[in-house]
């Protein structure tokens, strides 16, 4: 039976052909990347209205790179949550008319579980039970995961995202957008000791939140001084730039990967999977490989193509469709940023 996955949460519109023995047989993202840019950031309603204008030729795109049809389709998935709502609500349309054209059972996929599943359906159902850490644009959290249909939220972060800070950054120094491969990249020639930028609640083992707001706010006084209205990066050297960036994304990856080790310190559990868009981080990869051999843990990083958005990780939707669990055609979307579930 071959599953078609959909995901238009935010400002990728993707679409994956999945067999149920987890074979991907057909993958296309569309990414808007291009037309946020301007904004630094994404904006809803762009987004929502490019969604639209690119669902169906990437569901044409999965289908043909699978060599199948729609007739060949026994079941859609659709990323119903969390997300912008106008952007979930694409994707929720073209799955419901699938359904209703195709006479196919309709599954809901939470975005941020699907995230983690990427590691599971790259490595296998031994990646659970494990504590599983999500960090991407919208979400850092961490989970505790028993297997591909138990994800227990353990805490996450009260302000920005990590990748938000990666943007955020990255517009304070006129890099462009997304900032995290542009941070990545500046970083390469810096010093990550230049600096000595705050990571909260490093220290508070029982505490299994994150902010990153402070970091950014750091950030922006050490490049214009505190009392500065306007922030000129032009001011810095290339390798103040680098160093900045070096030191930035230092801080981050040290509260992610002290804030893992404290929720595998706090559960017990011995293993560690990784997803979502700043996973993709080299940095913060090679790391976590160290940590792995270091603390007898076992770490799964999903790959880099499966880091970002995608609809391949939608193949989360085969736990609960053959647990039996189908939604109705009244099913909605539940926007917002960091639910808990
Ligand atoms: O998972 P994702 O594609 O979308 C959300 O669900 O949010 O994550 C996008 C985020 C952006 O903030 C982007 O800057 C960040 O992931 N990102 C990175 C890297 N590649 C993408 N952050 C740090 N380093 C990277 N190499
Ligand atoms: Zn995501």
């Amino acid at each position: 039976m071959l599953l078609l996955a959909l995901e238009s949460t935010c400002d990728e519109t993707a679409a994956a052909v999945i067999s149920d023995t987890l074979e991907v047989r057909g993958a296309a993202v569309a990414t808007q990347d291009e037309l946020h840019r301007r904004f630094q950031g994404v904006v809803p309603e762009v987004a929502s209205r490019a969604h639209v204008e690119r669902i169906l030729p990437v569901i044409d795109q999965a289908l043909r790179q699978a060599q199948v049809t729609l007739a060949d389709i026994g079941c859609v998935a659709v990323a119903n949550q969390p997300g912008l709502a106008g952007s979930l609500l694409v994707g929720l349309a073209a799955a419901k008319s699938l359904c209703v054209a195709l006479n196919v059972p309709l599954v809901a996929v939470n975005h941020v579980h699907a995230h983690l599943y990427a590691c599971r359906l790259i490595y296998g159902p031994d990646v659970f039970p494990s504590v599983g850490l999500v960090v991407s644009g919208g979400h850092t959290s961490l989970f505790r995961c028993d297997n591909g249909r138990s994800f227990e939220w353990l805490g996450g972060t009260i302000d920005d995202a990590a990748g938000e800070a990666f943007d955020k950054v990255a517009s304070l120094l006129q890099l462009g957008y997304p900032g995290g491969p542009l941070i990545q990249r500046l970083a390469e020639g810096g010093d990550p000791t230049a600096y000595r930028f705050p990571r909260s609640f490093a220290n508070e083992p029982d505490r299994l939140q994150f902010s990153f707001s402070g970091l950014k706010t750091a950030v922006r006084y050490a490049i214009a001084g505190k009392n500065a209205a306007e922030v000129d990066p032009s001011v810095l050297s290339e390798q103040q730039r680098r160093d900045l960036a070096a030191s930035f994304q230092a801080a981050v990856i040290d509260v992610l990967v002290t804030k893992s080790l404290h929720a595998l310190k706090a559960t017990g559990l011995k293993k560690l999977c990784i997803g979502g868009g700043v996973a993709a981080n080299g940095v913060l990869r090679q790391r976590l490989q160290e940590l792995a051999q270091q603390k007898r843990i076992e770490i799964y990083i999903a790959p880099p193509n499966l880091c970002t958005d995608n609809a391949v990780m939608g193949a989360i939707a085969f736990e609960r469709l053959n647990a039996g669990l189908t939604e109705s055609l009244e099913l909605d979307v539940q926007a917002g940023l960091m639910r808990k579930k």
